[in-house]
């Protein structure tokens, strides 16, 4: 796959990991990139066109797949994470909110574009998930359980759009430098450190990316526990 030959649509485009996909995109060569965000303030070129979107609004999603009929390849990047216990008076609505942006807004953008992407002959959709999809832990009841849900929509967007020509890669990595982990003070990753990955591997032809030591020990250890459970 060359990106020479792409018009990829970013959602959450603003800033954090979004943002080095729209700078990584163009320094590819990709022959438009589509910077979406709820309020679009980046910068625009020949090859950016900055768009309005936010993913929880189906109308604005739905009239955005109208009026882009050159779309080949999405980024569903567009994430929250919010704290969330157990013994959280709302914690259904903390999961509900998390999951409108994080699995319903991937499920909406990828609806909406798909149709989009199969009359242009295929492509690609990639969505930005977690190691977080595997992993448990305090505070993280809301996110992970979106992302993991999220993982179980990329499987099952592989197994409709596959055949049809568009390839569907889900992304993985462990904790990334941007405003999501602010106070977290381990080690990071660099957004575009991830973006180059990430594209590397989806040029390449890849359906999952695990950019870091962190995702490929959440993804494994998670395949050791059910094989616990199997025996
Ligand atoms: N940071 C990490 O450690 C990490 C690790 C693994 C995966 N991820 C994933 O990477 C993706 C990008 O996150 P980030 O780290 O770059 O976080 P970030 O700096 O907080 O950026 C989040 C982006 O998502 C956008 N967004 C949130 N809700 C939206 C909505 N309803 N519609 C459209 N855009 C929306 C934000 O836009 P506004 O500016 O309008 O809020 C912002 O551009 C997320 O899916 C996240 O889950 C992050």
């Amino acid at each position: 796959m060359d990106y020479s030959d792409m018009v990829v649509l970013v959602t959450g485009a603003n800033r954090g990991l979004g943002s080095a996909f729209v700078s990584a995109l163009a320094e590819l060569g990709a022959k438009h990139v589509y910077a979406s965000a709820r309020h679009p303030e980046g910068p625009q070129s020949s090859r950016i066109t900055p768009v309005p979107l936010d993913v929880t609004d189906r109308t604005q999603v739905a009239a955005l797949a109208q009026s882009l009929p050159d779309v080949t390849m999405v980024i569903n990047n567009a994430g929250i994470h919010r704290r969330a216990s157990l013994f959280d008076a709302d914690v259904v609505d903390i999961v509900d909110v998390v999951s409108r942006t994080n699995l319903l807004g991937t499920l909406a953008v990828s609806a909406a574009f798909a149709p989009v992407i199969t009359a242009n002959g295929g492509g690609v959709i990639a969505n930005v998930l977690s190691a977080g999809s595997w992993l448990a832990g305090p505070g993280n009841l809301a996110y992970a359980t979106s992302k993991a849900a999220a993982l179980s929509l990329t499987n099952n967007m592989r197994a409709e759009l596959n055949p049809r020509g568009v390839q569907v890669t889900a992304i993985h990595a462990g904790f990334i430098d941007t405003d999501m982990m602010a106070t977290f003070p381990g080690p990071k990753l660099s957004p575009r450190a991830v973006a180059d990955a990430a594209l590397a591997a989806i040029a390449a032809g890849s359906q999952e990316v695990l950019v870091d030591g962190m995702s490929q020990k959440a993804k494994s250890a998670s395949a050791l526990a059910v094989a616990r459970f199997a025996d």
